[in-house]
């Protein structure tokens, strides 16, 4: 597919990366389409409107008051004239702005005013990316349908290694096309107009305010799940215990501590297509967890726990009702016995579907994953793969679930 005839509005924010949108606007217009570039005014120190302008072609648009660009085209006009709306860099600023809605200069304004779609190519310092503020409002934009293009991981210019490198422009390509061509939605994004919930990580369980009961999980497997449903188009809910990685870009996240709290996070963003409990859910939690620190007094004895059973989420989600997903997806971390076990918790449980790990190696926390997927056809035994290439064997399966079913 070519982007012929298709029209970008591409609204340029102020960081380093800014030189990379020049590439992009190159690659846009070798492709078909038309470039229109609003530039921020810190992006004009990284790139100047007269490359801008020479590359589309088009004039630039930098000024909310300019009269000449009213009269021409009111800033409502200019991001309705467009079929998408590309944010290339999006830095922090300009992804708190359009968060908290504001208009306070053309980029957010045309951001404000359109009803087209927005795609959003994240760059920034890895510690801006990863603070909070920063997951809050990126899960924000997803939850209101803001596509979004990495960030990449690497070397940045900071000095600094990790998550917040612009993504790379034929990768915005590929982004940009699947976010406008309908063919391409139907063979690249085949759960587009789904919404999956994933539950992922760990939860804490207080003994007291310093104090813990949880299970060893990283949350990789989780996430990588909850991205790869996004990247076949869904938009997914994911319900994460605490976890020392960054949210997967795309998603809406709901940052949770108990198994109670996760589980009225999950209720809570139903009806879902489908749902997938990945999280290693405490089973118990301590019966009334002390307000105060535990104090340890010498010679006496260690204090007892009581223990209450914590709810069973993937077993309340699979119980019949009107919201139950058409497809609930658990997993089943076992050291022996996986075939058998797993089965036997798949119609325990009532879900459709087991994802079954022995986790008898370095699976938790490590890179790879050997499972088993239990279904009620029978039970398919996956190769050792990386967490990221089971995460995408299985959303390929959710979508193959739901072909030929209708949204
Ligand atoms: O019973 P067990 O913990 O082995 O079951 C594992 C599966 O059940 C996983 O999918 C896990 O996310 C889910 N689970 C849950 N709530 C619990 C316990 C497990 O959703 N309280």
């Amino acid at each position: 597919m070519t982007l012929a005839g298709k029209r970008i509005l591409l609204v340029v924010g102020g960081g380093i990366a800014a030189y990379k949108v020049l590439e992009l606007i190159r690659l846009l217009r070798k492709d078909g389409a038309g470039v229109a570039a609003v530039l921020t005014a810190s992006a004009q120190h990284f790139v100047t409107p007269l490359s801008v302008q020479a590359l589309t072609e088009s004039r630039v648009y930098t000024d909310l008051f300019s009269l000449t660009d009213e009269n021409e085209m009111g800033h409502i006009q200019l991001s309705r004239a467009a079929d998408l709306l590309v944010v290339a860099p999006a830095t922090a600023n300009l992804l708190a702005r359009m968060a908290g809605g504001l208009a306070d200069d053309l980029a957010t304004t045309v951001l404000l005013a359109t009803d087209k779609p927005v795609l959003a190519a994240p760059a920034m310092n890895v510690r801006m990316w990863q603070h909070a503020a920063t997951r809050a409002n990126v899960s924000l934009l997803a939850s209101r349908g803001v596509a979004f293009v990495g960030p990449d991981e690497g070397p940045m210019a900071c000095n600094e290694y990790g998550p917040g490198r612009l993504a790379e422009p034929p990768a915005i390509l590929a982004a940009i096309r699947s976010a406008l061509g309908p063919a391409h939605v139907q063979a690249d994004r085949p759960l587009a107009g789904r919404h999956v919930l994933v539950t992922s990580g760990p939860t804490h369980e207080p003994i007291d305010p310093v104090r813990y009961i949880a299970n060893r999980s990283s949350g990789r497997q989780g996430h990588a799940i909850a991205a790869a449903l996004a990247a076949l188009g869904a938009r997914v809910t994911l319900v994460s215990g605490p976890v020392a990685i960054p949210d997967p870009p795309g998603v809406a996240v709901r940052h949770v501590e108990t198994a109670e709290e996760m589980l009225a996070a999950c209720t809570a963003a139903l009806p879902a297509d489908a749902a997938i409990c990945a999280a290693a859910v405490a089973d118990w939690r301590v019966a009334s967890a002390a307000a105060g620190k535990i104090k340890k007094v010498p010679g006496a004895p260690p204090p007892a726990l009581t223990l209450a059973t914590n709810p069973d989420i993937l077993a309340t989600l699979s119980a019949p009702g009107p919201d139950r997903p058409h497809l609930v997806v658990g997993f089943a971390a076992e050291t022996e016995n996986l075939d058998a076990n797993a089965s036997a918790k798949r119609a325990r449980k009532g879900c459709d579907w087991i994802v079954a790990n022995d986790v008898s190696g370095d699976v938790m926390g490590g890179e790879a994953n050997e499972v088993h997927l239990v279904t009620g056809g029978g039970i398919e035994a996956w190769p050792r793969l990386a967490k990221e290439e089971v995460a995408r064997r299985l959303a390929q399966r959710v979508a193959g679930h739901f072909a030929g079913r209708s949204a």
